[in-house]
């Protein structure tokens, strides 16, 4: 049950303050109460279906009454849109939404990323996936540290892609659907050679790049010498350069960089390209994109008033990307799936040298928000509470 109330309108009749007995005070402007009113009338019957439509309201909406009965907050406005309509909304809602300062940033701490121990790398094994307990645990890690290897996963051809279905649909790209990383002899992208690949996300310059990327170790063999995982929580270099470099941080939500693939001479010939900033806050100021590619970058097209700020913040973020303290370092074991947010961590590739043995990964994409939506719902089933995490997909929650 929420807690008693004391109601106060506004002098303008615009806001209501809900003055609740513990301390928080809900100030809700008219229309939000009357748009989010709960009455059955105003409960869409269809999800994307609304009642009446907003601009059916005058500009001018006022409160003209407000009470509370039986634990129900009733509001009567100037020129209801609907005939005899008195907005009520359960006081138990309204305290589980209150969006006072208080509320807002225990929401928005609770959503935080929270950075990992690069010493910790996050593990479970194949068949804990079977149970529900077991994927909401995966889905724990992943949410947490960014990323999670499941080891022995059969070394059999799309086995990863069987694993991405019991989250999401798989990906499609200018890849394809399933892609293999092994040494080619006429390769048209770096990944597919011996040399070591620096730190990058993969596919920036789409209008909505892979959320989450899937490599399975196929062949792994012990007579390969490097080829070693790297990965960096870009959210934990992007904390590091607001508090050491508050400008260079600023630069880089404003000026836009230009990631590109253009490729006329593949066998399906390709022109990506989008220009974008590095890093995007969110209406709180919170960070919630991050954006990082050197190998993708075509020309900048920017002022060039902008262009030396731009290169130094670059290379001071650049510089705490690859910090080694911030640097998660393995060797995949042959049948060790690693599954990491695209669009939190940053990848890379120490270089091998293959005289004798075999290196091949098999990867795919699967989208952040079925991953997300896997988790809450698992949750959901299993009676947990966890607040909604943020990943790194723009939004702040
Ligand atoms: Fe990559
Ligand atoms: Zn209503
Ligand atoms: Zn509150």
């Amino acid at each position: 049950m929420a807690p008693k109330a004391q109601l106060r309108v506004s002098d303008d009749k615009c806001n209501l303050f809900i003055c609740w007995e513990d301390g928080h005070v809900t100030q809700s402007h008219v229309k939000r109460l009357r748009f989010h009113c709960r009455c059955e009338r105003c409960l869409p019957s269809f999800s994307g279906m609304m009642p009446v439509d907003r601009d059916a309201f005058p500009e001018d909406m006022i409160i003209v009454k407000a009470f509370i009965e039986d634990e129900i907050l009733h509001m009567e406005i100037n020129q209801e849109a609907m005939e005899n309509h008195v907005t009520t909304i359960p006081m138990g809602w309204l305290r589980d939404n209150c969006h006072c300062e208080t509320c807002m940033t225990t929401a928005i701490t609770q959503s935080d990323i929270k950075f990992g121990n690069p010493k910790e790398i996050p593990r479970v094994s194949n068949e804990s996936l079977e149970s529900k307990q077991g994927k909401f645990e995966f889905l724990r890690k992943f949410f947490d540290d960014g990323f999670c290897i499941v080891e022995n996963v059969p070394k059999e051809h799309r086995a990863a892609a069987k694993v991405s279905r019991m989250f999401g649909c798989i990906r499609s790209t200018l890849y394809g659907e399933v892609w293999d990383v092994k040494n080619e002899v006429d390769p048209r992208n770096a990944a597919y050679t011996v040399f070591g690949l620096p730190f990058h996300m993969d596919l920036p310059f789409y209008e909505a790049m892979p959320g989450v990327q899937l490599l399975h170790a196929m062949e792994f063999d012990s007579s390969v010498q490097g080829g070693e995982s790297q990965l960096v929580d870009l959210y934990h270099a992007a904390d590091i350069l607001r508090r050491e470099s508050p400008e260079d941080f600023k630069v880089l939500c404003r000026v836009p960089v230009t990631f590109q693939t253009i490729d006329l001479i593949r066998p399906e010939p390709c022109w990506y390209e989008s220009a974008k900033t590095h890093i995007e806050v969110d209406y709180f100021g919170n960070v919630v994109s991050i954006l990082w590619h050197p190998g993708l970058e075509g020309q900048l097209r920017i002022r060039p008033e902008d262009e030396g700020a731009y290169y130094k913040a670059y290379v001071n973020f650049m510089k705490i990307v690859k910090r080694t303290e911030l640097e998660y370092l393995f060797r995949l074991k042959p049948g060790d799936l690693i599954i990491f947010n695209n669009r939190r961590m940053s990848h890379a590739r120490k270089g091998f040298t293959q005289s004798s043995g075999v290196r091949h990964l098999q990867g795919n994409y699967i989208n952040l928000d079925d991953m997300k939506s896997t988790y809450m719902v698992l949750a959901n089933q299993l009676g947990k509470k966890i607040a909604p995490p943020k990943c790194g997909n723009r939004s702040w929650f």
